[in-house]
């Protein structure tokens, strides 16, 4: 059997911190998502994430709250693992660093990088960001204040030992130029390079004297080390480096990447590869810099009292459906404006609309048509078949590069170019109408099974990035043996068995009902604390997502309509326009109902039932003005448009209770 090839990602550790809002979850799920393609992909994977313990801020706030350090990071350590057991992060390793098998790590790393003559003892004058942990020149602050954060920074002036960067800044400079690769996207690595490396490295302080929260330096114990390099650090410390067993580090080292925020892709690009480069280390083949989510005021944080809280996120919307969003709305490398209505719109048009009810759809018609057993195909291909297998074909290797590119939308919107091809597939195929004669039950059942087939890729494909939802998937379709969940079968149409059988289950993604005053422009989240659940949540009685209050209903402006004409939209076979009077005055409906009614004659002169206060839309360049309520089963073989029978005594214009 041949060995699986390595695989080693990783995300920042960690500040232990009561408050992790969305962004910080941003980047562990993304490590998560990826890790577990690489497995689900035949990769002997490692994903490493962790905690950050040390340092000048954890000192100073364990002090505020009366407890040492440790009992204070000890707590807010429980909670974060708590939060990535919510979100399904399935790491292979938490590093904390104030565990021994880290300490003694950075110890040996410092004392060699002191033994060879690339660390010494000399005093740091300057100024020191404290809430970033960094050190900054006078050049470098902005208004007097950290460039990093915009908070105050203090002046420092203490005994140092200082790390020699100086030495190693023309061969990294040389390094990232011949490795276009190494800093991803290519925006950070020009920043990195124009605005640090080529105006010329200083040599770093890398020891503190003032606390002693830190590891201290065996040589030296009024000194410990700063805490950069103590962090850094865990990447190869969690491997095993320099300890009895180093078989983990000797596997998975060098890193495959390093996922990390925007702000700190400089420690990881400067002081982490000079100190590989002195430990006399190969470089991690990739620091990719990813985008910060930020709310529409700017930033979030704890100051502003702006943090969006992922457990309480996760326990109103679903952990998948939160992952999904996550990866799809924004692209990686760029900053993304979070706020809630874009994540309910999402759910509500990605999975519990194309998605969820292709996958309804198409249990519901099997069951109906086929007794439930996916039906056997005997019948020859038609153009529209061999289309949707081209797709389904050309998806696993155009997700596959957009996965290891870390363009998680995109690979998203690989697989959601299926869905839509399914759903397109079932209109053009109309499986109600071959439902009418049994001359075509065999091409119904051709229908059903390619359905049912994209559907079981669809499902794989999902696996790493909402790891609750394929299985349902799985189970509802039917696909019960494993080796038909696998990558390598992703690959192949027309492996699913016919005489399986399909089982209804629950909607995937029951629909989010916006309560109206929620629906309007958010401009903020509102502060919650972390982690733990919302106690100061309002009095009164939750509302489950999929129920709405009475005075939501009345906000809904239903009312009769009287079709005054309707005609086919041209070049869309799916649309009818129509005019209506509303009592009021004329207005213009697209409907896509052609299907059911052709040219829409039968509903000339009928009074139908509209809501009238929904935002004007353009469809097809025309601005349709509200929506004709009907009725529709599950299969869409039958779709009713609702009409008022006693339209003499209830004319157009009446409302709608
Ligand atoms: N402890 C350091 C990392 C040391 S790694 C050797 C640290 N910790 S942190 O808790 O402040 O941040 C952890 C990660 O969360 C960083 O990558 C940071 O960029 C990310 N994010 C924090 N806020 C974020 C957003 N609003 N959006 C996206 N990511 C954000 O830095």
């Amino acid at each position: 059997m041949s060995e699986k090839k390595p695989f080693y990602i990783t995300t920042p550790i960690y500040y232990p911190s009561d408050n992790l809002h969305i962004g910080h979850s941003y980047c562990t799920v993304a490590a998560d998502t990826m890790a577990r393609f690489k497995r689900l992909s035949g990769y002997d994977v490692m994903f490493l994430t962790g905690t950050d313990e040390h340092g000048q801020k954890i000192a100073r706030r364990a002090e505020e709250a009366g407890v040492t350090p440790l009992a204070f990071v000890d707590h807010i350590v429980g909670n974060i693992k708590e939060l990535w057991k919510l979100m399904d992060i399935e790491y292979d390793d938490f590093i904390r660093t104030t565990e021994p098998r880290h300490q003694q790590v950075v110890q040996k790393i410092f004392k060699r990088l002191y033994d060879q003559g690339d660390i010494y003892k000399s005093e740091y004058e300057g100024w020191y960001c404290s809430p970033c942990e960094s050190f900054w020149l006078e050049r470098q602050l902005v208004d007097g204040k950290c460039p990093d954060c915009g908070r105050p920074v203090e002046r420092m002036k203490e005994e140092s030992y200082f790390f020699k960067l100086s030495k190693y800044a023309d061969r990294l400079i040389e390094y990232i130029n011949t490795h276009p690769d190494f800093i991803q996207p290519a925006s950070r690595r020009n920043e990195m390079l124009n605005n640090f490396l080529l105006p010329g490295l200083e040599d770093l302080a890398v020891s503190r004297t003032s606390f002693d929260w830190g590891i201290p330096v065996t040589f030296d114990d009024k000194h410990v080390v700063y805490v950069w390099l103590d962090a850094l650090s865990n990447y190869i410390s969690a491997l095993g480096y320099l300890s009895d067993d180093d078989s983990k580090f000797r596997k998975y080292w060098p890193a495959d990447v390093h996922l990390v925020g925007k702000e700190i892709v400089r420690f990881h690009t400067i002081i982490w590869p000079i100190m590989l480069m002195a430990l006399d280390l190969p470089l991690p083949k990739q620091v990719y810099g990813h985008g910060w989510l930020v709310l529409d005021g700017g930033k979030m944080s704890k100051s502003k009292g702006n943090v969006v809280d992922p457990v309480v996120l996760c326990e109103k919307y679903g952990s998948d459906a939160i992952r999904y969003f996550l990866l799809r709305d924004f692209p990686f490398g760029s900053d993304g404006t979070y706020s809630e209505d874009l994540l309910v719109n999402r759910i509500n048009s990605d999975l519990a609309n194309d998605l969820g009810n292709l996958l309804s759809r198409t249990v519901a018609m099997i069951q109906k048509y086929f007794d439930g057993k996916i039906p056997y195909v005997d019948d020859e291909l038609h153009e529209e078949d061999r289309h949707l297998r081209e797709i389904a074909l050309a998806l696993p290797d155009k997700f596959e590069t957009h996965m290891n590119a870390l363009a998680f939308s995109e690979a998203l919107a690989d697989v959601f170019a299926l869905v839509s091809a399914c759903n397109k597939y079932i209109d053009l195929t109309m499986p109600w109408a071959l439902a009418k004669e049994e001359k075509h039950k065999g091409r119904l059942a051709a229908v059903m099974y390619h359905l049912a087939e994209s559907l079981r890729i669809v499902a794989i494909l999902l696996t790493p990035f909402m790891p609750r939802t394929s299985p349902k998937m799985f189970e509802q379709l039917g696909v019960l043996d494993s080796t038909l969940q696998t990558w390598e079968s992703a690959h192949e149409f027309g492996l699913l068995k016919p005489g399986g059988y399909v089982k209804k289950g629950e909607a995937l993604f029951p629909r989010i009902q916006l309560k109206a005053e929620e629906s309007a422009p958010q401009p903020k989240a509102k502060a919650v604390p972390a982690v733990k659940k919302a106690t100061a949540a309002p009095k009164e009685e939750p509302v489950p997502p999929d129920v709405i209050t009475y005075d939501d209903f009345m906000k809904v402006d239903l009312r009769t309509a009287k079709v005054l004409s309707c005609e086919p939209v041209k070049g869309a076979d799916r649309l009818l326009v129509f005019r209506l009077d509303d009592g009021e005055r004329e207005r213009t409906i697209v409907s896509g109902i052609r299907k059911w009614y052709g040219e829409g004659e039968s509903l000339v002169g009928k009074t139908v039932i509209i809501v009238a206060n929904l935002k004007p839309t353009k469809i097809r360049g025309i601005v349709s003005e509200g929506m004709i309520l009907s009725a529709a089963d599950d299969a869409d073989e039958n779709l009713s448009v609702s009409t008022v029978l006693d339209d003499t005594h209830l004319p157009a214009g009446v409302r709608v209770r």
